[in-house]
């Protein structure tokens, strides 16, 4: 096959539109005549009962009593209101909804109301709610062999704790959607979602109407990170109440505050575990627990603990293990997915276990990470323990590990109060969705009769690159060039019954529902071109932009082609479906194939530590990743960049921060902190593993990228642990933690 397109480093095709700001973001769509402004009035208490509002004249307010069908916006399972009717469980939890001819005044309407509320005692730690007993997921455990017998037998027993903290989104765009009532009990909906199909099933449940009165579309969003996967829904569905009660169009664009109130985070996790290591440092047995902070309703929480037990021994094993996984409510506001959904959150146990396990028993780390190395994980599924070494190899000499140790070693030796400290990591991240029918797309693509291509596929464009890649796929089955896919927003109406675009899976997915569109297409015009040259269909090209028969005759240019077609009344449209092969769960045992594969990552970083006030910052960092025969370099590039300094962000300066009454009081950037330009390590050198392929059935042989470079900034941690000399830290890695850590040592 040709491979012209895919494999090229294309730059994104909104990249101009994206520097110019020509990009239209929701918020940029031409209002129609007539549109009002919703706003949310939020409960400013974590838990208490309703007992009446006092509502502010002159608006529009919007109650639970005004919605026609469900009040509830749940994604999974059911009873997640979209507005609070008598018990309030989190601080942020929206009440009324206030709609005015201007932003402004539905958002002076919301912060004008009042609530009476009886307050109860809010339940705000995941230790409060072990002890209470409250669960949304409960304990699931991956086991195996006698794990007592063998921590009794281990030559060394460690036990430890510790904790991860939770993340906001931060997407530059906030949550927004812009419902317009249609005739009858129609309602499109222009949603900045993840997931246009979960929008269509939640406004559809919300207004009691069919699905098919309801459409949701989506150009493009200013970033998901997995924020806009469940949680878009319910700024949909209330964008579509308004809609409905009022008869115009509404739209509801959240202040930055509200969306950091009322929206869901990455989950916080704690963990404690024991473990039995031989006098080499194998790991012999490991019973640990990791417990997620659910927030008050179950979301996705399922998925995540899946994710977190499924990624907790990371690329390491033990013989006998026994690995607990849960959820726990709280009077937290839900949490959701966040890049790795649970992934980052589960790897980080083993490198817990790891460095403690160095320093006590007084081993090199990297020579532990090496020994316990396994080549299948604790639910069976094949690991590639080759290719773990190589991408930690290549991470290494990349960063030049000897030498940067003993540059550090010899700063350490003279300098008095900075320190500076080394750490490396590696993963291996799972590639599908953890539910195994999640794992299907659609795609419908059009040649018209001038040879230009319109390509629809459910995947929805966050910045991640999808568009373009699946692009490059349908232009490489055509031959043709790029440009001549265009590209249309993701639509219900277009693509029905679609996942998120989430798990990384977005160009597995969409890519190979579109491959098999346009394959259909192209074997139709085979035939046609076929007739028309005397040849068999299977000896023609199609290659740029030309249709050329056997034996270097003069070819058709494609809009040629196309025009024949249609003159012969062959259709030029097809839809493309796609289920990833192969892959399986047995619930009842814990067992099984949940994976299409693995995507292998490692890192190397550098800190500078100044031990007096806990301050610190990367100073370098040397990434290689394993993204197969790469679809598109530039795009994946850019993944891992990202990916990384969100990454950094999570573990060492994103902070979210609760008062003792349950209030949120990091609402803005003024209070929590994202990695800013300068938080980048002035040498960050990403790669993609060269030579790499994945297995057969993968997309030309790529990999997924979206996710597993997050987990790369743990060799941050890593460093801070070297620099430091504490094995073991609570996160974020915060200047006053690691001061805290100092002083306890
Ligand atoms: N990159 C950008 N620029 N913006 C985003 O919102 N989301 C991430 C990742 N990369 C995101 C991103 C998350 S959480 C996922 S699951 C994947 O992109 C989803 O897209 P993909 O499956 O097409 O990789
Ligand atoms: Mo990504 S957390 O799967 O949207």
């Amino acid at each position: 096959m040709n491979t012209a397109i895919v494999g090229h480093a294309l730059r994104h095709d909104s990249a101009l539109l994206h520097a110019s700001g020509g990009a239209r973001f929701l918020d940029d769509l031409p209002e129609p005549a007539g549109t009002w402004h919703a706003a949310l009035a939020l409960s400013p208490v974590a838990h208490g009962r309703l007992l009446g509002l006092d509502l502010p004249e002159g608006v529009r307010a919007i109650l639970p009593a005004d919605i026609p069908g469900e009040n509830d916006i749940a994604p999974i399972g059911q009873g997640e209101v979209l507005l609070v009717e008598n018990l309030i469980e989190h601080h942020g939890q929206p009440l009324a909804l206030l709609v005015a001819p201007t932003r402004d005044a539905a958002l002076r309407a919301a912060a004008a109301t009042r609530a009476h509320i009886e307050a109860l005692p809010p339940i705000l730690s995941i230790e409060a709610a072990l002890e209470a007993g409250t669960f949304l997921v409960l304990p699931q455990i991956i086991a195996e062999g006698d794990v007592e017998a063998a921590l009794a037998a281990a030559p060394h027993r460690l036990a430890g704790e510790f904790r991860a903290g939770g993340q906001e989104h931060f997407y530059l765009e906030g949550q927004i959607a812009l419902a317009i009532p249609g005739e009858e009990d129609e309602m499109l909906v222009h949603s900045s979602t993840q997931h246009p199909t979960e929008v269509q099933h939640v406004v559809s449940r919300v207004l009691g109407v069919p699905f098919h009165r309801v459409t949701v579309q989506c150009r493009r969003l200013g970033g998901g990170f997995g924020g806009k996967e469940s949680n878009a829904s319910s700024v949909a569905a209330a964008a579509a109440l308004a809609a409905r009660v009022t008869g115009r169009p509404v739209k509801l664009r959240l202040p930055r505050r509200s969306d950091m109130a009322a929206t869901g985070k990455r989950h916080p996790f704690l963990y404690r575990w024991q473990a039995g290591f031989d006098e080499m440092g194998r790991l012999l047995a490991l019973d640990a627990i990791l417990a997620a902070d659910g927030g008050h309703s179950l979301d996705m929480s399922g998925g995540v603990v899946f994710r977190a037990l499924t990624h907790a021994l990371n690329c390491y094993g033990a013989p006998a293990l026994r690995i607990s996984a849960c959820a726990v409510k709280t009077n937290h506001v839900s949490n959701t997915a966040f890049r790795g959904f649970g992934g980052p959150q589960g790897a980080l146990l083993m490198e817990d276990v790891l460095h403690q396990a160095a320093a006590q028993l007084g081993h090199d780390v990297e020579a532990l990470r090496l020994r316990n190395l396994a080549d299948r994980t604790p639910y069976g599924q094949a690991l590639e323990p080759a290719l773990t070494r190589r991408v930690l190899a290549e991470a290494k000499a990349d960063a030049e590990w000897d030498r940067r140790r003993a540059d550090a070693a010899s700063f350490n030796a003279t300098h008095p109060t900075l320190r500076r400290g080394v750490g490396a990591f590696c993963c291996a991240f799972g590639i599908a969705f953890g539910i195994p029918h999640l794992n299907q797309a659609g795609a419908l693509v059009h040649v018209y009769t001038d040879g230009s291509i319109r390509l629809a596929h459910g995947g929805t464009e966050m910045g991640q690159g999808l568009f373009i890649k699946v692009a490059q796929v349908v232009a490489e089955v055509f031959g043709v060039p790029v440009e001549t896919v265009g590209l249309a927003p993701t639509s219900t109406a277009e693509i029905p019954n679609t996942s998120a675009t989430a798990a990384s899976t977005g160009s597995d997915l969409n890519g190979w529902a579109a491959h098999a569109a346009a394959v259909a297409v192209r074997d139709r015009m085979a035939e046609v071109a076929a007739r028309h040259f005397g040849c068999p269909p299977e000896g023609l090209r199609f290659e740029e932009g030309h249709i050329l028969p056997p034996g270097g005759n003069a070819g058709m240019r494609f809009g040629e082609l196309a025009k024949l077609c249609w003159r012969e009344r062959v259709s030029l449209s097809a839809t493309g479906f796609y289920r990833t092969p192969d892959i399986h769960w047995d619930a009842e045992r814990m067992r099984g194939e949940p994976f299409f594969y693995f995507a292998y990552g490692a890192a190397v970083a550098e800190v500078l530590l100044d031990t007096l006030t806990g301050e610190h910052r990367c100073l370098s960092a040397h990434l290689v990743q394993d993204c197969g025969r790469s679809l598109n370099p530039a795009i994946d590039l850019g993944q891992i960049e990202g990916a990384f300094v969100q990454g950094l962000g999570w573990l060492t300066s994103e902070e979210l921060w609760w008062d003792h009454e349950g209030r949120q009081r990091t609402l803005g950037p003024s209070t929590y902190k994202i990695p800013g330009s300068r938080d980048v390590p002035p040498v960050l050198r990403a790669r993609l593993l060269e030579g790499s392929e994945a297995r057969d059935g993968a997309l030309f042989r790529s990999k997924a990228v979206g996710e597993p470079p997050l987990l790369l900034a743990t060799a941050v941690v890593n460093a801070l642990r070297d620099a430091t000399a504490v094995a073991s830290l609570d996160l974020p890695a915060t200047p006053e933690r690691v001061h805290a850590a100092l002083r306890h040592r």
